[in-house]
């Protein structure tokens, strides 16, 4: 497996960092995930413009265009097969000679990005697509959860507690009982036929396959689609709801705290929505 670290490309089995790295002692970085299928990948663009934000709200100064990524991840797909592979972007503020808080402004980052094997494309298939059983619980993470953060240790904590009773996901709501994300994907809900997910703000990641999904619904559907606040109370009693990240497309949830989702099983709505997300989505 090659990997790209610091402007060169190694086996994962060279590959060296600093324990004084930042991204290492504070989790002082920010990180991306891109799917690319036979060499093609989905959301490359909306990917960097999140990227180039998140360093612009972490003041780190990344001297690194969009074409230098993409020669990166070109190499990196060449190298590594391109099969259906996960890339993995990472940069860290980089090293310094003692811990401390406060950060000079001239660093250099530490830039790293590697890929992973990812199954097959999602498809609009009731019998073929991974079904979800979510738990929900209290968001217990930061107030800037819109920033890609590689710190995810509350991402981590609430995927443990699904973890702990076999659930695949854990859906999030905040001190008004309002839903924000899952602990790894965004989710929008179905009732009476209108689609809903909860409007962009620092609670949630502003994700790809949710901005995506929301353009490719409005452009080529008539399905009512609203970004509004969505209440736990709506959330179960909703006819569907979906998970969605860069891996999972639109992913149906059946069971949400032990109790059926709808009628318990993937809805006509979620395989409309794969179905539009799959035809549309390079
Ligand atoms: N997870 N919300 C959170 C907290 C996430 O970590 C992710 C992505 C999403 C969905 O974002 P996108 O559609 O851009 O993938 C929402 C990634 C894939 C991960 O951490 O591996």
């Amino acid at each position: 497996n090659m990997i790209y670290l610091n402007g060169q490309f190694m086996p994962i089995e060279q590959a060296r960092i600093s324990p004084m790295d930042r991204g290492f002692l504070f989790g002082d970085g920010i990180y991306e995930v891109i799917p690319s299928y036979q060499g093609r990948m989905v959301g490359f663009a909306l990917h960097m413009a999140r990227l180039k934000q998140g360093l612009a709200a972490l003041e780190i100064r990344l001297d690194m265009d969009t074409a230098r990524w993409q020669g990166i991840i070109e190499q990196l797909l060449d190298a590594n097969g391109k099969g259906n592979l996960g890339i993995y972007l990472h940069v860290s503020r980089g090293m310094e000679t003692r811990r401390a808080h406060a950060y000079p402004d001239n660093l250099e980052p530490t830039v790293f990005a590697f890929t992973f094997e990812i199954p097959t494309e999602p498809v609009a298939d009731a019998s073929k697509t991974p079904v979800f059983r979510v738990v929900s619980e209290q968001d217990k993470r930061w107030k800037r959860c819109n920033i890609k953060s590689t710190a995810l240790l509350g991402n981590i904590m609430h995927y443990r507690t699904g973890q702990k009773r076999q659930m695949n996901e854990v859906l999030l709501f905040n001190e008004a009982n309002e839903l924000t994300e899952a602990a790894s994907c965004n989710v929008f809900v179905v009732t009476q036929g209108r689609i809903a997910t909860p409007p962009l703000d620092h609670q949630l990641l502003p994700g790809i396959t949710r901005h995506m999904l929301l353009d490719i619904l409005r452009q080529y559907s008539e399905l009512p689609v609203d970004e509004r606040i969505i209440s736990m109370d709506e959330v179960r009693s909703a006819d569907e709801i979906w998970l969605t990240s860069s891996s999972k497309e639109v992913a149906p949830v059946v069971e949400l705290d032990g109790k059926p989702v709808g009628q318990g099983k993937t809805g006509p709505i979620w395989q409309q929505a794969q179905a539009l997300f799959s035809a549309h989505k390079y």
